[in-house]
């Protein structure tokens, strides 16, 4: 196979000025959830006339340093017969996995979810290597409710986020730890803050505790925002304020990047959010992005599953990727929204 490349630099190259990750990994429940928003068909090959028109837009590359892959992207081939990966790879965009098994109910917690996919995971990740993949997601979700989270969710989705880093590592794949906490619901910034707070202390907790080599991951967190539903919406400027002190009260600066996830935030909020912060000046990690929806929404209704809108997809998702470029060098302004 290919020479190997450390970790640390597969995390640099992902987290590199101007450039952040394209998150594509949607389960085929989630993808088909999109398709129906745009009455597209979901079939194996309309996920994959998809995904292509993603992964060639004409400079895709300047913008994404990584695309996150689900199982069935990363075997299926372009319709000439190339692997999508090859086709990433061959422009210099890292290909990555989810390899969590989505989110289940926590036994004896009060509708509280646990991520699985633990079980056999050290075999997968040796055969994701071999199809190409040099880095990897695992998503936790923690709610906001009048009693959630309870302690007992966040100590079980650490642990498993932590467990997952740690075979990540061994297969020399870089992981994504993904702590979310969740927009939905009517809770205040400081309810997020403090939830968000808590959640990053546990998981850096196990993530040392199971010898998790912090040069050689990234963090993709939620960004501190009011819920989704609250009716006092905190303003750009304290989002941002707060989510930096949050990561400086519990990120080791021994991270090389935090990239957010856009967690249902719009493509506009999430860029403007996403320039704050980083204007806000000189932080001990990289900050970039991760976003699925945020940049792939307005690319998604563009196509709306018909082969002759695929190139202006196409130029909806460069238009998207550059504006979230210029936010993760904190260069944006929200009157770029309106140039294409
Ligand atoms: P969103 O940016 O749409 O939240 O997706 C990112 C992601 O990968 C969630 O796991």
């Amino acid at each position: 196979m290919s020479e190997i490349i450390l970790m640390e630099d597969i995390a640099a190259q992902l987290v590199a000025t101007s450039k952040g990750i394209l998150a594509a990994d949607e389960s085929t429940g989630t993808i088909k959830k999109r398709f129906d928003g745009i009455s597209a068909e979901c079939t194996e090959n309309s996920r994959r006339d998809y995904r292509e028109l993603l992964f060639t837009a004409e400079g895709v590359s300047d913008f994404v340093s990584g695309v996150i892959l689900y199982d069935e992207t990363l075997r299926q081939s372009s319709n000439d017969g190339q692997r999508l990966a090859e086709i990433l790879a061959d422009q210099g965009i890292i290909p990555g996995i989810k390899v969590d098994m989505g989110a289940k109910p926590l036994a004896f917690s009060d509708g509280e979810l646990v991520t699985e996919g633990l079980d056999g995971l050290r075999d997968r990740l040796a055969e994701y290597y071999e199809l190409g993949a040099r880095f990897a997601k695992w998503r936790a979700v923690v709610s906001i409710g009048d009693t959630a989270p309870s302690q007992y969710c966040i100590d079980a989705n650490a642990h498993a986020l932590a467990r997952y880093a740690a075979l990540c590592q061994e297969a020399n794949i870089v992981p994504i730890v993904e702590p979310e906490v969740l927009i939905d619901g009517s809770h205040s910034i400081d309810e997020c803050y403090a939830v968000t707070e808590t959640t990053l202390k546990t998981v850096f907790d196990e993530l040392y505790k199971q010898r998790v080599v912090l040069e050689q991951m990234l963090l993709k967190p939620n960004m501190i925002v009011s819920g989704q539903d609250c009716t006092e919406q905190a303003g750009v400027d304290e989002v941002a304020a707060k989510t930096i002190y949050c990561f400086e009260q519990t990120v080791p600066a021994a991270v090389p990047g935090i990239v957010f996830l856009s967690g249902g935030q719009s493509e506009a909020q999430a860029t403007e959010h996403l320039n704050a912060i980083n204007q806000m000046g000189d932080h001990p990690w990289e900050i970039s992005y991760s976003f699925g929806r945020a940049l792939q929404a307005s690319a998604l209704s563009a196509w709306g599953g018909k082969s002759e809108n695929v190139a202006a997809a196409q130029k909806a998702l460069i238009h998207r990727c550059q504006l979230t470029s210029a936010a993760r060098d904190g260069e944006y302004s929200t009157d770029m929204e309106s140039s294409s």
